[in-house]
C-alpha cells in the first residue's frame, strides 16, 4: 500500500511517499481503507520537528475517515463496510484527560497517523461517520472539531445570547463559529482579510474585524459590544493575541485557551480574571465520548464542516504549501 512517512532526508517536504505492507488488524482491532485526510496546524509543527529521531519514518496527520476493510477476532463493534473516523487520542476514551494519553495523539512523536491508504487501530478508538457527511467532510472533525466542541460547547457551555470571538478563519476557527450559529449565539470574528470576513458573515458572524487593519481590535470589539466583551473566546493566537483576548473577554467570560498561531508560551497579564469573574479553561483536543456527542450535535443541526480544498494523493506537499500559506478558509483535505 502507499503512504507518506515524514523523513528528515526527504528534501525540503520532508514527506517521503513509500510502499509498505498493508497491516494486519489483531484481536480487538480494525483496518480502515483510509478515504480521505486532513491537516491541521499541529501538523506544520511536527513537519518542522522531522529531523528529531522519533518522528522519522512516523506516517503524519490525525485526522482521517473510511470505511472498515477487516476486523481482527473478537470485534463486535465494526463490521466490513462501516464508515468510521478515528479519534485524535487513540487511548482517551472517556473522563478526564491524563498525561499518560499523550503518545498516543495519531501523528505524533510515538504513534503513526492517518496518512496511508490503510491503517490499523483498536476498534474502540474509532467513531461512526455522521450519515450526512461525506469521508472528506468527517476527515476535518477528529482535531479541529473535536477542539471546538469540547473547550466552547462541553466545558464553556455556550448557548443562546453568548458572544464568541474567534480568531482568524482556520479550521477550528470556522467550527467554533458553526457551533455559535447553531446554539443561538452570536460571534465576533477577527481575520486578515476582507474577503474572508464576508464568507464569514454568511456563516453566521455579525461583529466582523480586520486584524490587519485594527491591530488594536479589542478596542473596537469592546466598542462594538457596547463595553459587555465576548462571553467565549476561542484563543488560538498565543502570546501575540492573549492580552488583547484578556482585554475582550466579558464578566464571567471563559477564554478557551487553544492556540499557538503566534508561538508558544504567553505570558500574560492576567489580574482582569478575578476582577471580571472570568476563567481560563485549557484544551487538548477531546476524547472519543467528546467526538461522539460533537457528531449527535452535527447531525442534529446538519452542519457540514467548511472545506477550503482538496488535493490528490501525489499532492500532499501542496497541500502542507497551501495550509502554511494563510491563503485558506477552513480545512485543507487530502482525498485517498
Ligand atoms: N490545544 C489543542 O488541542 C489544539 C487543537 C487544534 C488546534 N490547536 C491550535 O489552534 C490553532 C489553530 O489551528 P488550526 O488547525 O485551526 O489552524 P489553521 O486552520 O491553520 O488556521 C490558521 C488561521 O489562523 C489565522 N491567524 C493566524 N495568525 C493570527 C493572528 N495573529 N490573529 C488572529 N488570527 C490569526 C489566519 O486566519 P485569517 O487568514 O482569517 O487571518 C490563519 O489562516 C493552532 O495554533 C493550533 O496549533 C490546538
Amino acid at each position: 500500500m502507499k503512504a507518506y512517512h515524514l523523513n528528515s532526508h526527504a528534501g525540503a517536504g520532508r514527506l517521503a511517499r513509500a510502499d509498505v505492507n498493508k497491516p494486519e488488524p489483531a484481536s480487538g482491532e480494525v483496518r480502515i481503507r483510509v478515504e480521505a485526510a486532513s491537516l491541521n496546524y499541529r501538523d506544520l509543527i511536527t513537519l518542522d520537528r522531522a529531523g528529531q529521531n522519533e518522528l522519522n519514518g512516523r506516517v503524519p496527520l490525525s485526522d482521517g475517515a473510511g470505511v472498515v476493510d477487516a476486523i481482527g477476532s473478537d470485534v463486535v463493534k465494526w463490521r466490513p463496510g462501516d464508515r468510521v473516523a478515528a479519534s485524535f487520542f487513540r487511548d482517551w476514551i472517556s473522563g478526564p484527560f491524563k498525561s499518560s494519553y499523550v503518545p498516543s495523539s495519531l501523528g505524533g512523536n510515538a504513534t503513526d497517523g492517518m496518512l496511508a491508504e490503510y491503517v490499523v487501530l483498536p476498534a474502540n478508538a474509532l467513531v461512526a461517520v455522521p450519515q450526512h457527511l461525506s469521508s472528506v467532510e468527517a476527515a476535518t472533525l477528529p482535531c479541529a472539531g473535536v477542539t471546538a466542541f469540547h473547550g466552547l460547547v462541553v466545558r464553556g457551555g455556550m448557548g443562546k445570547g453568548d458572544m464568541l470571538l474567534v480568531q482568524g478563519t482556520g479550521g477550528v476557527a470556522l467550527f467554533g463559529l458553526q457551533f455559535a450559529a447553531a446554539l443561538g449565539a452570536r460571534a465576533i470574528v477577527i481575520s486578515s482579510s476582507d474577503e474572508k470576513l464576508a464568507r464569514a458573515k454568511a456563516l453566521g458572524g455579525s461583529i466582523l474585524i480586520n486584524y490587519r487593519d485594527t491591530p488594536d481590535w479589542d478596542v473596537d470589539l469592546m466598542k462594538a459590544t457596547h463595553g459587555e466583551g465576548a462571553s467565549h473566546i476561542l484563543e488560538l493566537g498565543g502570546p501575540g493575541t492573549y492580552d488583547r483576548s484578556l482585554r475582550s473577554v466579558a464578566s464571567g467570560g471563559k477564554i478557551v485557551q487553544v492556540g499557538v498561531l503566534t508561538g508558544f508560551g504567553p505570558k500574560p497579564d492576567l489580574s482582569r480574571l478575578q476582577w471580571e469573574n472570568a476563567d481560563i479553561i485549557g484544551v487538548t483536543v477531546g476524547s472519543l465520548d467528546h467526538f461522539t456527542a460533537m457528531n449527535r450535535f452535527l447531525t442534529e443541526h446538519a452542519i457540514h464542516p467548511v472545506i477550503d480544498r482538496v488535493f490528490g494523493f501525489d499532492e500532499v506537499p501542496e497541500a502542507y504549501a497551501h495550509l502554511r500559506s494563510g491563503a485558506h478558509f477552513g480545512k485543507v483535505v487530502v482525498r485517498l
